[in-house]
C-alpha cells in the first residue's frame, strides 16, 4: 500500500495523458513499450521449452483423475481464470474435491518479484513491506516453483508424486519434444526431469503473448493510441485514483508515473482487506478452519506465532481482466464487481450489509479474521470508517468505478473509422 500523498499527482498525470490526444509525451511513452511493441498479428516463436509447457498446460493426463488440466481452472477464454462462478473449483482423484481458495488469473504475472517481508514498493514512496511471490499468500517464488503445487495437491491435479508426473510425460505423445527441448537423456534422472517440466510450464507462461496481451481500452489510452473510454468509464478512472473517493490506486498501482512501465494494477503488497467469511467454501463449515493467508504460509517461514502482524493479509491481485471473473477475493465471497466495490465503499459505514450476525442480532464485523488479528486490517479503503455515516462514494459513483474496471479487459477492438 502506498501513502496517499502521490495519488493526486498520479491522478493529474493520467488525466493529462487522457486529454493529451496524439501529442507524444516522450520518455514515458517509450518507457511503456511492451504492449505497443507487439504487433497483434506476429505470433512469436515459442522456445522448445515453452512449447512443451504449452502441451502440458492443456494435458489432462497430468491429473490423477485424468479429467483436469491447468486450463480447466485457468481457462484461456477467461483471462486464464476460472470459467464459472464457483468460489472454489473441484479437483482431486475423484475430480470432486473442493479447493479452499478462489482461482486467480494467470495474466500479467511476469513482473511478480519473489516474496520478501521487506519488498521495496514499486511506487517508490511507500516504505518496504511484505510483497511479491505467487499464490494468494506468496509462498512460491517463481512460476516453476508454483507449478509443483497444483500438480501434487490432493484437491487439484492430485498426482501421487513428482515421479508419477515424469512417468506420464515419458510415456506421452510429446516425449520426443521434451527430449528435443531438454536433451536426449532428459528422462534419465526423474528428479531433474521434473524440474525441467516445471521450467517448461514457466517458460510457456512467460513467453506466450496470450498471458500478457496489453490490449485493453486502458492500454490504448496509455499509449496515446486513442481514448475509447466512455465518459462514465473516464469518471470511474478519476474515482479510482481519488484518495477521497475510491483510492484504489493506493494498492492497485496503475499509472505510468509509478509502477514502472506496465501499469500492473497491483503493487504486489500484502494487505488485510477483511472480506466476509464465505460459507460456500465447504472447509468453512468447520468454524476452526480460518484462512489467514500470509501468516500461515509455512514455506516463507511464517506462522501465526512468529508473524501475527501478517495474519489476514493476502496478495493484492492485478485488476486487469477482473470483469471476466465471477467470484472475487481469495475466498470468492462476492460474485459481482458491483458487490466488491460496494464492500470497499461501505465496509465500515454499513458492515451489516456484508458480515454475519451474532445470536443477539449484533454484527460480527470482520467475521473471517480472529479478533486478536483485526488491528492488521487496512484502513486506507474504505475512506470513511464511521458506522452509519455517508460512505465516500454515491451509488452512481460506485457504478462509474465498476464501469472503469471493465475498461481493463483485454482484446478491445477499436471501431474502424
Ligand atoms: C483445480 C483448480 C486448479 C488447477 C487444475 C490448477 N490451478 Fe493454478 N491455482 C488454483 C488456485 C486455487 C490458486 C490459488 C492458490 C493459493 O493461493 O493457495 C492457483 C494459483 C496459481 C498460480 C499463482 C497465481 C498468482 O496470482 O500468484 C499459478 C501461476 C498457477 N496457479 C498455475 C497453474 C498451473 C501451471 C497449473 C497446471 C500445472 C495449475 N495452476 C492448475 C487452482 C488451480
Ligand atoms: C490497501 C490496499 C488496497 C486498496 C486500497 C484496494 N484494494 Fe482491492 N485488493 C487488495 C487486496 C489485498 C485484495 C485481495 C484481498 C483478499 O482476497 O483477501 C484485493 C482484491 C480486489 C478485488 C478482487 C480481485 C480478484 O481477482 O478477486 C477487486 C475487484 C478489487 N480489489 C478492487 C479494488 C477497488 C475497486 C478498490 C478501490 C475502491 C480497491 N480494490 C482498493 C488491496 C487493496
Amino acid at each position: 500500500m502506498r501513502i496517499a500523498l502521490l495519488a493526486g499527482v498520479v491522478a493529474a498525470a493520467l488525466v493529462v495523458a487522457a486529454c493529451g490526444g496524439d501529442n507524444n509525451n516522450g520518455q514515458q511513452q517509450s518507457a511503456s513499450a511492451p504492449g505497443a511493441a507487439s504487433a497483434p498479428s506476429a505470433t512469436p516463436q515459442l522456445s522448445l521449452a515453452a512449447q512443451v509447457g504449452a502441451k502440458m498446460f492443456f494435458d489432462k493426463t497430468l491429473s490423477g483423475s485424468g479429467k483436469i488440466s491447468c486450463a480447466t481452472c485457468h481457462n484461456p477464454d477467461f483471462a486464464y481464470g476460472p470459467p464459472n462462478g464457483l468460489a472454489v473449483q473441484l479437483g482431486g482423484v475423484d475430480d470432486n474435491t473442493p479447493g479452499v481458495r478462489a482461482v486467480p488469473s494467470l495474466r500479467y504475472k511476469e513482473f511478480t518479484p519473489p516474496y520478501s517481508d521487506l519488498l521495496d514498493n514499486p511506487d517508490g514512496v511507500t516504505p518496504p513491506g511484505p510483497g511479491g511471490g505467487f499464490t494468494w499468500d506468496g509462498r512460491a517464488n517463481s512460476l516453476a516453483d508454483q507449478a509443483k503445487i497444483p500438480l501434487l495437491s490432493t484437491y487439484e491435479m492430485a498426482n501421487r508424486s513428482p515421479d508419477a508426473v515424469v512417468n506420464t510425460l515419458k510415456a506421452g505423445p510429446y516425449a520426443a519434444l521434451f527430449k528435443q527441448a531438454f536433451g536426449e537423456n532428459a528422462f534419465a534422472d526423474s528428479a531433474k526431469a521434473f524440474t525441467m517440466a516445471m521450467s517448461a510450464l514457466q517458460s510457456y507462461q512467460q513467453e506466450d503473448p496470450s498471458f500478457h496481451p496489453y490490449t485493453s481500452k486502458f492500454d490504448l489510452l496509455r499509449h496515446n493510441r486513442g481514448n475509447y473510454l466512455t465518459p462514465q468509464e473516464m469518471h470511474g478512472l478519476q474515482l479510482f485514483n481519488d484518495e477521497n473517493k475510491g483510492n484504489c490506486i493506493a494498492c492497485h498501482l496503475s499509472g505510468n508515473a509509478q509502477g514502472g512501465s506496465v501499469a500492473p494494477f497491483t503493487d504486489y503488497s500484502f494487505e488485510a482487506v477483511a472480506p466476509p467469511r464465505n460459507m460456500e467454501i465447504p472447509a468453512n463449515a468447520d468454524p476452526t478452519h480460518v484462512d489467514m493467508g500470509l501468516c500461515q504460509a509455512a514455506a516463507t517461514g511464517h506462522t501465526p506465532a512468529n508473524s501475527a502482524k501478517f495474519c489476514g493479509m493476502f496478495k493484492t491481485p492485478t485488476l486487469r481482466n477482473v470483469a471476466t471473473r465471477q467470484s472475487f477475493f481469495h475466498n470468492g465471497v462476492f460474485h459481482t464487481l458491483r458487490d466488491v466495490v460496494e464492500f470497499y465503499n461501505k465496509r465500515d459505514t454499513n458492515p451489516e450489509l456484508f458480515y454475519s450476525k451474532a445470536a443477539d442480532g449484533s454484527v460480527n464485523v470482520y467475521d473471517d479474521l480472529p479478533v486478536q488479528y483485526q488491528p492488521n486490517i487496512d484502513m486506507t479503503v474504505p475512506v470513511v470508517h464511521t458506522r452509519g455515516a455517508a460512505p465516500s462514494m454515491t451509488e452512481q459513483e460506485v457504478d462509474d468505478l465498476v464501469a472503469f474496471l471493465g475498461a481493463l479487459t483485454d482484446d478491445f477492438q477499436p471501431p474502424s473509422k
